[in-house]
């Protein structure tokens, strides 16, 4: 490897590390948010969750959905406790009681220090609906809508500043699903109406719900055309599995990745042209990580109860790495990928587990996103890398090796990610780092497990970081052992003098 400080992607739009929490099974209710806990705060909140989420340092958090948004009613979740509805729950077919809302999801991200990234319904309602909340949660006062929070005891507006525009409209399975064109429109007004109400948001458009859609790229390209005027951002989301059991080819999956960031890139590209705009739209992948362990049990919860644990993936190993896969990808593409949602946060396919009335702790997919979070920030650089190459069952020259690189200025540190994905052997690494004259090797972090399938539980932590990885640095030059099967951090730092 050649990695040189003045091979320069992009700074890192520290928003990349975001995450997402859903009115979906146990994320809000039993995770972020349970009153009977004995850990839960003057709010209900759970204390636990919060320590382990500020550990994540989270830069943003989006609410209340994913598919849940799309037959929501803000209302419902706004004003005393008592009077707030109990709804049929479409998405997940389960009883919303609306205890959690819209000022407390607010309350709860400012004490984990997080953004709040909002998205609005536009599957059953539209305009109307959007341009109130976005008069409740941003206006200072004297209106309608801004004083009616001032009566439920928010005297300052949220000014969240971040907003999607639906979720996931081009999916069959969403209430109000909407076909490119429809959606576009709809996208392009709402996101209009909102921006007259507050000029300073940013907007985030849907895309498709994967690569996978029989809409893909089309549906990107006909709400770029009629919303780009209004919109700032568009999302992606994607999730993977190890379905066949092939090692191998899951942990490849970054680059079918790799290749949809690349598509959409180029769809907003074409649209900029089409438009001789100079305005350029960057990508929210705001739905991201591995899913799929938990879908023969999701099938066997009855419908119509109160938070039931529906999408608990237990991550093992592998899953661990190919979350650190995925962020390294995020990281070669700090130019375009602004946002990305690990999702979701807690107990939904999630970083963080926690048992009802117990304890909270981390799943292995926690340590690849913390590392990425707390070290990833910075300049992301451009790893000049020579990989030995795989092919599996669906992909060809696949490199062994995963790397991003990321300069932190403030600190005087460079941080180097890497994943080495082969089974068996570890691999050697030469890096010529000659240009960070005076730097020392602070740290070599290493996730590895004999077992690819070993999970952490509430007893044990058996997939955790190690800082006993073999690196040296002699007169620039990096020598570092990847252990078959590793995600590694390696950080260094200016030497004080
Ligand atoms: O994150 C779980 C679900 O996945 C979300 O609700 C939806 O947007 C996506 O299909």
């Amino acid at each position: 490897m050649i990695l040189d400080k003045s091979y320069q992607i992009a700074k890192v739009d520290n928003r990349i590390y975001g995450s997402f929490i859903e009115h979906l099974g146990r994320a809000v209710y039993g995770g972020i948010y349970e009153p009977s806990h004995p850990e839960a705060d003057e709010q209900g909140f759970r204390r636990d969750v919060m320590e382990l989420v500020r550990q994540l340092q989270v830069p943003i958090v989006r609410y209340p959905g994913g598919n849940m948004v799309s037959a929501y009613n803000w209302e419902d979740g706004v004003g005393p406790r008592k009077e707030r509805p109990r709804r049929l729950e479409l998405a997940w077919r389960t009883i919303e009681t609306n205890e959690m809302g819209t000022n407390e999801f607010a309350d709860w991200a400012a004490k984990v220090n997080a953004e709040v990234m909002m998205a609005v319904n536009l599957g059953t309602r539209g305009v109307d609906a959007a341009r109130n909340l976005i008069e409740y949660t941003n206006h200072p006062g004297g209106t309608y809508w801004s004083e009616l929070r001032k009566q439920h005891g928010y005297k300052e507006p949220h000014n969240i500043k971040t907003w999607c525009l639906g979720n996931e409209m081009d999916g069959p399975w969403q209430v109000g699903q909407k076909t490119p064109y429809e959606y576009g429109r709809i996208a392009q007004e709402t996101g209009k109406a909102m921006k007259l109400v507050d000029p300073t948001i940013e907007l985030v458009a849907c895309g498709s719900s994967n690569s996978s859609m029989p809409t893909f790229p089309e549906y990107e390209a006909t709400t770029l055309d009629l919303a780009y005027e209004q919109i700032d951002y568009i999302s992606l989301h994607q999730y993977y599995g190890n379905r066949s059991n092939d090692t191998a080819n899951y942990l490849a999956k970054n680059l079918d990745m790799d290749n949809f960031i690349k598509t959409v890139i180029s769809t907003c590209d074409y649209i900029k042209a089409k438009h001789r705009s100079k305005k350029t739209i960057n990508l929210s992948f705001d739905e991201w990580n591995v899913w799929y362990h938990s879908n023969e049990a999701d099938n066997l919860i009855e419908p119509w109860s109160v938070a039931p644990p529906q999408l608990e993936d237990i991550y093992n190993f592998e899953d661990a790495l190919l979350v650190g896969s995925m962020l390294i990808t995020f990281l070669q593409h700090a130019d375009r990928v602004k946002m990305a949602c690990l999702a979701q946060l807690v107990n939904v396919i999630a970083p963080i587990m926690t048992e009802n009335n117990g304890r909270a702790w981390k799943q292995t997919i926690f340590y690849p996103y913390y590392h990425a979070s707390v070290y990833g920030r910075g300049i992301s650089l451009k790893p000049i890398l020579n990989s030995p190459k795989y092919d599996s069952a669906d992909f060809t020259d696949i490199p062994y090796v995963d790397s991003a690189a990321v300069l932190n200025e403030k600190e005087d540190e460079v941080t180097i990610f890497m994943v080495n994905k082969h089974l068996h052997d570890s691999i050697v690494l030469t890096a010529d780092l000659r240009s960070f004259e005076g730097f020392a090797l602070k740290e070599h972090i290493v996730l590895e497990n004999d077992d690819l399938k070993a999970v952490n539980t509430k007893e044990r932590e058996e997939v955790k970081p190690h800082n006993k990885g073999k690196s040296v640095l002699r007169e620039g030059i990096l020598e570092a052992d990847l252990p078959k099967t590793s995600w590694n951090v390696i950080r260094l730092a200016k030497k004080k003098v």
